[in-house]
């Protein structure tokens, strides 16, 4: 029996769609793995009643597969499914730690990235790693082609979460399929800048990096309230304001003494627009 945490992540971040991810705090889900003959899921936590328990379609499924480890899989889900927050890529990585480890595999968290990334196909289509990579890897994530670059980060972030679900699916589908140059020299400063605001650990440069111009308004208009909220946060001190991954949670680095200031605000204009939500408090870590 092995027993795995992995975290919630946020990707994209604005300026890195598809590319750059961080690893969050909090929430998480849990992951314990047996050895069997054939592999079988059972799930449990926020938002499980959703999750379809058959190996076929369930992203621990295909990483089981890749890993050639039947196993009964329990998932403890900490992290809502279709909140933006990572939910498929926490199981996805908790499952494929675990599972190395009960068949000794051998395979490093680097190793393990594109595996993971499978149970992601599942749920979008696509192999996508940006999100796998920093629940495999911790702190903030480059991934670009089939390699991903990791450095340490310790941001304050706000990530709110409203009770309204987007699938990554219709998220994707929504992202328009051409950009202007402008736009995409935009993107490219915006996102510099947001790398190095990681690796200095600056809320100021990660905020002013976020700044993007092409699938986030996208996105953006799949979240009731979200321009009253982004108004709201910005208002009480944080430095930038995202869509979280595909939506819909809403994401706000800020400095520490900001952040329970900005926690509040945000909730409070979604309740303003008619919609309950939960604010966790969180940093990149
Ligand atoms: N990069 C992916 C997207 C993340 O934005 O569609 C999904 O969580």
């Amino acid at each position: 029996m092995q027993t795995v945490r992995a975290p919630a992540t946020s990707a994209n971040l604005g300026s890195g769609f598809d590319v750059f991810g961080v690893a969050l705090d909090r929430p998480t889900d849990v992951v314990r793995v047996e050895k069997a003959d054939r592999t079988t899921i059972e799930m449990t936590g926020v938002g499980s009643q959703y999750i379809p328990e058959d190996p076929e379609k369930n992203v621990v499924g295909a990483v089981a597969e890749a890993l050639d480890a039947p196993a009964h899989i329990q998932i403890d889900k900490g992290v809502r499914p279709s909140s933006g927050l990572g939910s498929s890529a926490a199981s996805s990585a908790a499952a494929a730690v675990a599972l190395n480890a009960l068949y000794d595999r051998g395979l490093s968290r680097e190793e393990l990235v594109p595996i993971a990334a499978e149970g992601e196909a599942v749920v979008s289509g696509e192999a996508h790693a940006d999100n796998v990579a920093p629940a495999l890897l911790g702190g903030f994530t480059i991934a670009r082609g089939g390699s991903v670059t990791a450095v340490d980060a310790s941001i304050p972030l706000v990530a709110c979460l409203p009770e309204i679900a987007v699938s990554t699916r219709d998220a994707r589908a929504v992202v328009p399929t051409s950009a202007s140059m402008e736009d995409v020299v935009h993107t490219v400063g915006s996102a510099a800048t947001l790398a190095v605001g990681m690796c200095r650990d600056d809320p100021a440069l990660v905020g002013l990096g976020m700044d993007e111009r092409v699938v986030t308004p996208a996105r953006a208009e799949l979240i009731t309230g979200y321009d009253a909220v982004r108004e709201a946060a910005l208002d009480a001190g944080a430095t930038g304001v995202t869509v979280s991954g595909a939506g819909p949670a809403v994401l706000a680095p800020c400095p520490d003494p900001d952040r329970r200031h900005v926690a509040a605000a945000m909730v409070d204009a979604f309740a303003d627009a008619g919609v309950e939500s939960r604010a966790y408090q969180t940093r990149v870590s």
